[in-house]
């Protein structure tokens, strides 16, 4: 087991799924970028579990980037199945830290995820109808989660925001109506967001090979985010809290 000094108390492994009943939300690019922070800032083994049935977007990707020769720092399978949970828990011993990219197709294999995982990530952009969907993805993760024996944190990560900087302050009006919308709702939203900028589609999207930069070598905001994740674990004693958010009607 990896020890990290500046993470000590990660639970083994560290499960981290990603959701949203919604595709196109950047869930499989937050996948990609978090794993390779947890890789690189804290070298721990991370495995990747790609389990959207419907668009295999990190599978495909894993394998451009391993068939250009790029040096990839964790593992990924596809396992887009309802028994997700079993794949979890039988690589639980191999890797520090578990990412499952949980897809937005089946509220089936994203509620098989949940039971086995630490922290929970409702991924959306600041489309409105994007954000409406935090609520069924919560209520589902909430059902699933009666059936755990972990604590699970919820927490709603903004992606794809746009930012216009004024005094050091991101005032984009979409931006800060749809924090303030899920903050109203009891959501615990992410501090950090990851902006939209074409750099982070490219990684995704883009052609590797021939001289071309690893596209996940710079964590870019996803930094950030990764600090902010595993931050209550450096916070002493102040174990997680259950899912316990009143979801509006
Ligand atoms: N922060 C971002 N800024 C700009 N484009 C993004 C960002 N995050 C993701 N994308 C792009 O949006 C599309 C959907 O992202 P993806 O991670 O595949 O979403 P999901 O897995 O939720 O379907 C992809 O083309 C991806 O490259
Ligand atoms: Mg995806």
């Amino acid at each position: 087991m990896t020890t990290s000094a500046t993470a000590p108390n990660l639970p083994e492994p560290l499960v981290i799924t990603l959701g949203n009943l919604k595709g196109g939300v950047g869930k499989t690019t937050s996948a990609f970028f978090l794993a390779s922070y947890f890789a690189t800032v804290h070298e721990h083994r991370v495995l990747v579990i790609d389990a959207d049935p419907l668009s295999q977007t990190g599978y495909s990707w894993y394998r451009r980037l391993r068939q250009a020769e790029v040096s990839v720092p964790f593992d990924l399978i596809a396992f887009p199945s309802r028994h997700v949970g079993d794949c979890i828990t039988d690589n639980g011993a191999k890797y520090d830290v578990i990412v499952v990219d949980a897809g937005g197709e089946s509220a089936d294999i994203f509620k098989a995820a949940v039971p086995e995982t630490d922290e929970l990530i409702l991924v959306t952009s600041v489309s409105p109808s994007e954000v409406k969907r935090v609520p069924s993805t919560y209520r589902a993760a909430e059902e699933a989660a009666s059936e755990s024996s972990k604590a699970i944190r919820v927490r709603v990560l903004m992606t794809k925001v746009p930012v216009t900087m004024k005094s050091g302050v991101n005032v984009s009006t979409e931006y800060r109506s749809q924090r303030g919308n899920l903050e109203d709702a009891g959501y615990d939203v992410f501090e950090s967001y990851v902006s939209g900028w074409k750099w982070y589609r490219e990684a995704a999207d883009g052609e590797v090979g021939d001289g071309a930069e690893n596209p996940i070598e710079d964590l870019g905001e996803y930094r950030r985010v990764g600090d902010e994740l595993i931050s209550p674990y450096l916070a002493a004693a102040d174990g997680p809290a259950r899912l316990a958010v009143e979801v509006p009607a």
